[in-house]
């Protein structure tokens, strides 16, 4: 398996559930009533898929990695870079949990908290997501050595072999498309 591949396909996954995020943030602003059991399975998907699975596989088999063996450039792209967005957008979801409890509890202007970090952290990864597929990837796959890409692949196949047996996949990508159903349509 190619992992850095592999990784371009969840961005596809990821960018879907971000254009959820952001429909379902538009219906909050029209005035919709919350759906608390549907932002909890979108923050679920965030952090389990979004972050957990993937952002968890570029920052141990990866960006390590530049860090270690590309120097300068690639570090401070990694350090000051992808991994500050990655932190970013875990606030933004401690935010919007934050936010969200509050409404619940009666606390109507946090709204526009539950808006402004759902939209912010959709409009975050968008960015984020485009830096690594354009800049980012290739970058990487011209500076690492090709036994390193190798090792990475293999651990990539390894890990998700291991997901699949916990059926986290497809778990997400069902919930991704029951999201869809109720938010794109
Ligand atoms: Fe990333
Ligand atoms: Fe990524």
């Amino acid at each position: 398996m190619n992992g850095i591949s592999l990784m371009v396909e969840e961005h596809k996954y990821i960018k879907r559930m971000l254009n959820v995020i952001r429909k379902a943030s538009y219906a909050v602003l029209k005035g919709s009533p919350i759906n608390y059991d549907d932002f909890a399975n979108m923050i679920d998907f965030v952090r389990s898929y979004a972050d957990d699975h993937h952002h968890g596989k570029e920052e141990k088999m990866l960006f390590n990695r530049m860090m270690d063996e590309m120097g300068g450039a690639a570090e401070k792209l990694v350090r000051h870079g992808m991994l500050v967005e990655h932190d970013m957008g875990r606030l933004h979801m401690k935010e919007l949990e934050e936010a969200l409890l509050k409404v619940k509890e009666g606390d109507d202007e946090a709204l526009i908290d539950v808006i402004a970090n759902a939209v912010s952290y959709a409009n975050l990864l968008y960015r984020h997501i485009d830096k690594e597929d354009s800049l980012v990837y290739p970058f990487a796959e011209k500076g690492l050595e090709r036994g390193t890409l190798d090792k990475i692949n293999e651990e990539c196949d390894l890990f998700e072999k291991k997901r699949e047996e916990q059926n986290v996949q497809k778990k997400y990508i069902e919930l991704l498309e029951s999201l869809e159903g109720k938010y794109m349509s």
